[in-house]
């Protein structure tokens, strides 16, 4: 095996298992003296969504980024943490009936399915917030700049002009199908923002210069784009088994996306365009930046 994707597939490996046990201590029983209680259905119902096998990318990109430029290792899985949170909710309530209305999810029943919905609604609230809470946190090491750039970064990534943004898009495009840069927009902050926002949080965590903070920024951009165009493919060619999810979805439910619009072989055209974007920006770190290439490429050619 190649030794870049080789040192790629042990990182990744070692990243997720090393964000998961930090999850898994951040959500125990234990109430935190800055705390009343964790009622007990809630945090079950917020462990259901988070602790189930996901494939941990958005902690690995802010570990790897801030590995590139110097960051300190635990601070970065304390970031890629909180914004696993995030993602985890985006996950619970997108499977909401009131949105794509799945009853599978990471190979197990969704959290309203296992739980109820107003459980699922309010332990998506409480995993964001959990989120804003991991980073601020006294036992996240990082200078307070640091600590206030993430917060807001985070907060415009996941929010009205990011992600939650890009949902009510992505809902709005099942009614009327936007045009190719409508769909590009919608996608861009549905999923691209927090990816975006993994990218850059790296930097952030290292204390990295404008310039490196920019080009990670743009890294994360593509890949993020990337990987939504892989998320639609895969729900046109992939089975329920192997992405733990329904596929065949978006088609059944006349969503607008790039497949949908331009078909598989443009898709794939696509994806090789922006790894090769993505691998461009990478050029000024020479070898140190192998292992961000070999995940532009993952993004790409996954197949869950
Ligand atoms: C699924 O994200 C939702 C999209 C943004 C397309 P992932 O494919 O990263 O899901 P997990 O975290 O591995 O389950
Ligand atoms: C989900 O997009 C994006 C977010 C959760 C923000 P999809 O609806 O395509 O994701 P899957 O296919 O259900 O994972
Ligand atoms: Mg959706
Ligand atoms: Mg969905
Ligand atoms: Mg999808």
């Amino acid at each position: 095996m190649d030794t870049a994707a080789g040192q790629f597939q042990e990182r990744m490996r070692r990243a997720a298992a090393d964000v998961e046990a930090l999850l898994a201590g951040l959500l125990s029983d234990d109430t935190r003296a800055c705390e009343v209680v964790r009622p007990p259905y809630l945090l079950a119902a917020m462990r259901h969504g988070v602790l189930n096998g996901g494939k941990r990318l958005r902690p690995f990109l802010v570990v790897e980024s801030a590995a590139l430029l110097g960051g300190v290792r635990d601070a970065s899985l304390r970031v890629g943490a909180a914004l696993e949170c995030v993602h985890c909710y985006s996950l619970v309530h997108d499977d909401l009936p009131s949105m794509d209305d799945d009853d599978l999810r990471r190979g197990k029943p969704t959290v309203h399915v296992a739980f109820d919905e107003a459980t699922a609604i309010l332990a998506g609230d409480a995993l964001q917030t959990y989120a804003f809470d991991l980073i601020a946190s006294p036992e996240t090491q990082l200078p307070d700049k640091a600590k206030t750039e993430l917060v807001l970064a985070l907060a415009q990534a996941a929010g009205l002009g990011g992600m939650v943004g890009g949902q009510v898009l992505d809902l709005a495009a099942e009614k009327k199908t936007p045009d190719e840069q409508g769909i590009i927009t919608l996608q861009a902050m549905k999923t691209g923002a927090l990816i975006r926002f993994a990218c850059e949080a790296g930097a952030i965590v290292a204390g990295a210069g404008q310039e490196d903070r920019l080009r990670l920024r743009s890294f994360g951009e593509r890949i993020g784009l990337a990987f939504q165009l892989a998320d639609d493919l895969l729900d046109l060619t992939a089975d329920t088994q192997t992405m733990g999810k329904a596929t065949g979805k978006d088609a059944a439910r006349g969503k607008g996306t790039l497949v949908a619009l331009h078909g598989q072989v443009w898709a794939e055209a696509a994806l090789s365009r922006l790894v090769q974007e993505a691998e461009e920006l990478l050029m000024p770190y020479g070898d140190r930046g192998a292992v961000l290439v070999e995940t532009a490429r993952f993004v790409a050619n996954r197949r869950n």
